[in-house]
């Protein structure tokens, strides 16, 4: 018996659509990001793209990551990361507003472009001005030898393999991937990090794909939830610390594809304005694993709650304080906080996706949305 299959069907190996796939790969994409820069005793991180400009990095008075969409989001939870362990002051810029500010760039800062497609005309035109202006280029991307690698001094590629989905999913990862090993490698160098810390951190970061192969399996249940959020008109996100910019990412995910209104909000925040907009009929999804505002979030669920707020958070395997609390919990499994980035953002790429679907959108080419902006 032949069996026809298009070129589409074989690229999309049995799945429905390229994010879909795109969502599954990511223990391999995230694997294939530090595969080579982790030494296998898992003692040490090695980034050869950087290496040249390490000197620059570790002294750095100043870091200015530039990036736009999606990516921006990577560079918002790298910030995080990167004032944490590598103890520099870190600036995250929309490249669109960045190069048309007149910004004070000087010798000493080191500017970090994160890219996808590595063609993005705002993101490039702020390296090219950058690099005028006398600072360190760095640029972390996916597509090998595109425009803004070309430009830059240094730089990490992601090696996420090709996406093909409009709303980028694992590219995101890769890129917090990077950041991740950056922040961890320079705050070891600039001796912030002690050699127990050290190891600890690395080792954390090379269980993520296992860990991820432990929430794909939840897709039915998440499924199940997504089912009954697909009629929404609105969503809020709420996130803190490095949690945050996956609050952005899950509002932005559901927003480009599904066509619902969504935004994130540091979840402290939510008490300055869009507590105004919770009632019964809208879903809050709040990023509450534990880690040292576990405290705060679990009190900022129970301001939703009370007022009728519907709330799907994501939790740290076991918790049964927010279970008791939520009306929904999305489990993940226990790890360091500096890892949660990687294991939160996937159940609400997977909410979106399952919402998206439901609605009948066409998730891999959303209207109006291109993968690659390369006029500004
Ligand atoms: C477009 C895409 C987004 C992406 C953004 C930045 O808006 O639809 O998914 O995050 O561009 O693209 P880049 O290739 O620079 O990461």
């Amino acid at each position: 018996q032949k069996i026809e299959l298009s070129i589409d069907e074989i690229d999309k190996n049995g799945y429905e659509h390229y994010m879909l796939k795109e969502i599954h790969e990511q223990p391999t994409s995230i694997g294939d990001t530090f595969r080579g820069r982790i030494s296998i005793d898992k003692t040490k991180i090695f980034l050869g793209g950087i290496i040249d400009v390490m000197p620059k990095l570790t002294q750095a008075k100043r870091i200015i990551i530039v990036a736009c969409g999606t990516s921006w989001h990577a560079g918002t939870v790298g910030e995080y990361l990167f004032e944490e362990y590598a103890r520099i002051p870190v600036e995250v810029e929309y490249a669109s507003e960045f190069r048309y500010r007149n910004p004070i760039i000087n010798q000493d800062d080191v500017v970090i472009a994160i890219s996808q497609s590595g063609e993005t005309a705002d993101t490039l035109a702020a390296i090219k001005m950058a690099k005028e202006k006398g600072a360190t280029i760095i640029g972390i991307c996916n597509v090998v030898g595109s425009s803004i690698p070309r430009e830059t001094h240094a730089g990490v590629y992601t090696h996420a393999g090709i996406e093909i989905g409009v709303a980028s999913t694992k590219a995101f990862t890769s890129q917090v991937t990077v950041l991740t090993m950056m922040a961890f490698m320079i705050g070891r160098k600039r001796g912030n990090l002690y050699d127990d810390l050290y190891k600890k951190l690395i080792h954390e970061l090379t269980l993520v794909p296992e860990k991820l192969e432990i929430i794909l399996k939840s897709e039915n249940y998440i499924k199940g939830i997504a089912e009954m959020y697909k009629d929404a008109t609105n969503a809020l996100y709420l996130g803190r610390g490095c949690l945050f910019p996956v609050a952005l990412e899950g509002a932005l995910k559901l927003k480009e594809i599904s066509y619902i209104h969504a935004e994130g909000y540091p979840a402290a925040e939510m008490k300055h304005g869009p507590i105004a907009l919770i009632d019964e009929n809208m879903p809050v999804f709040v990023i509450a694993t534990k880690d040292k505002s576990y405290e705060k979030i679990v009190s900022n669920i129970q301001e939703v709650k009370a007022r009728s707020g519907r709330v799907i958070a994501i939790v740290t395997e076991g918790d049964e304080t927010i279970k008791n609390m939520a009306d929904h919990v999305i489990e993940v499994p226990d790890s360091h906080e500096s890892i949660a980035p990687l294991l939160t953002v996937v159940p609400l790429q997977i909410i979106s996706y399952h919402i998206a679907v439901m609605r009948g959108c066409n998730v891999d080419q959303p209207r109006n949305l291109a993968k690659s902006v390369t006029v500004e």
